[in-house]
């Protein structure tokens, strides 16, 4: 998969931009608050549909305007491409591709699978399950649209059932419930749950399997990693599985009605991750979690390739300075034949000249210019 171009206009701090991308390796140099991140934003919202820092849309607008547009010329399948998205200031948007409108994010999701690395991602194993767990459902999402639509299934019910099982608790400390619709919550979250489990375990398996490969070759073979999927729920992959499930959800009912929220189901589970055997969260050093963290996003890459027999975009935002020189090296060979973005304020000159036969850009407030083919 290839970006081979992009439109802006009043996206962010881009007034106005066209540019043709490197089909191999894209170098985004410039200062602090330029628009390089922008610009990453901008190629992520072409694969998802929305931003991975903007909590609401309309922030992506220019400051004033009524409304942006991302236009991306892709290359996937061996087919050239366009996504069109607007979007206004009351965060609205529209999709289009290749001209015809896209009225569910499906449709979208694997049009173009990129895999992004930031400086947060750095610290997915520190930080709470409800980050590793937009991870992961990011990820499946991508490659395997059918997860999102479940995925959309589960969360519309659970918000349903939340509500009910608040609105049931009375300022006076009496609850009153509605059993007969809690039990059509409960069996509706028995189906959706019953497949996100059963794709989550699946995805966690073949990441587990990649990213331990990965672990051992950049440490190596002194570091075995085992990720597992860890879910509260009585799972198994059986056409009973979905039965188990739904009658642990109802017993599961009164501890439910105690804490007046769904205390059950995927939406709790998490990711665990072992070295040599000892949970990474608790004894893992800060070196060993980064290292994990890259054997995540260079996993993310294989299993695409795995999955789409294509390989994905790879976008790297201002990580590259916070990794060592051997772990940058690690990474610049594993990419060799993935379209690359790359921003920093200040390249590393050794590992740019490892990236041989990219383009060079600079980035100056929302502008950006081709600098140099190296
Ligand atoms: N909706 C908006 N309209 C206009 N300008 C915006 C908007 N949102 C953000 N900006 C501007 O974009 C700039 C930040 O861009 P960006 O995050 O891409 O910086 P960066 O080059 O990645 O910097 P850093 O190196 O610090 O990460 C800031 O100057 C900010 O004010
Ligand atoms: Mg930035």
């Amino acid at each position: 998969m290839k970006i081979n171009s992009i439109i802006l206009e009043n996206f962010r701090n881009y007034r106005s931009l066209e540019l043709d991308f490197d089909a191999d390796r894209n170098i985004i140099v410039g200062e602090n608050a330029q628009g390089k991140t922008n610009l990453i934003e901008a190629i992520y919202l072409t694969a998802f549909a929305r931003s991975f820092r903007a909590v609401n849309s309309a922030e992506l607008v220019m400051f004033g305007k009524d409304s942006a547009r991302v236009s991306t010329d892709i290359k996937s399948e061996d087919i050239d491409k366009n996504i069109n998205i607007i979007i206004r200031s009351d965060g609205k948007k529209m999709i289009k591709k290749d001209g015809k409108l896209i009225r569910r994010t499906t449709e979208l999701l694997n049009n173009v699978v990129v895999v992004l690395f930031s400086p947060d991602d750095l610290r997915i194993i520190k930080d709470s399950p409800d980050r590793r767990r937009s991870f992961i459902n990011r990820e499946i999402s991508q490659m395997r649209p059918a997860y999102y639509e479940v995925l959309r299934r589960y969360s519309d019910v659970l918000r349903q059932k939340n509500a009910l099982l608040k609105s049931c608790m009375h300022s006076d400390g009496s609850r009153q419930y509605n059993d007969e619709m809690l039990d059509i919550f409960d069996s509706q979250l028995a189906d959706s749950g019953y497949e996100i489990i059963r794709f989550r375990r699946e995805f966690t398996e073949m990441l587990s399997a990649e990213a331990a490969d990965i672990m051992n070759n950049i440490s190596g073979g002194r570091e075995k990693l085992l990720i597992e999927y860890r879910t509260g729920c009585d799972f198994i992959t059986s056409p009973e599985g979905r039965e188990i499930l739904y009658s642990q959800f109802r017993h599961n009912r009164d501890r439910d009605m105690r804490n007046g929220y769904a205390t059950l189901g995927p939406h709790r589970d998490d990711l665990e991750f072992y070295i040599n055997g000892k949970d990474a969260k608790k004894y893992g050093s800060q070196g060993q979690q980064r290292t994990i963290a890259l054997s995540l996003k260079l996993a993310e890459i294989r299993i695409a390739r795995l999955l789409l027999d294509e390989s994905p975009v790879l976008l790297l935002d201002d990580v590259l300075s916070e990794l060592d020189l051997d772990r940058q090296r690690f990474l610049v060979n594993e990419i060799e034949d993935v379209q690359l973005f790359i921003t920093s304020a200040e390249p590393n000159a050794e590992v740019i000249k490892e990236l041989r036969g990219g383009t060079l850009f600079r980035v100056e407030e929302g502008n950006i210019t081709r600098v140099s083919k190296y």
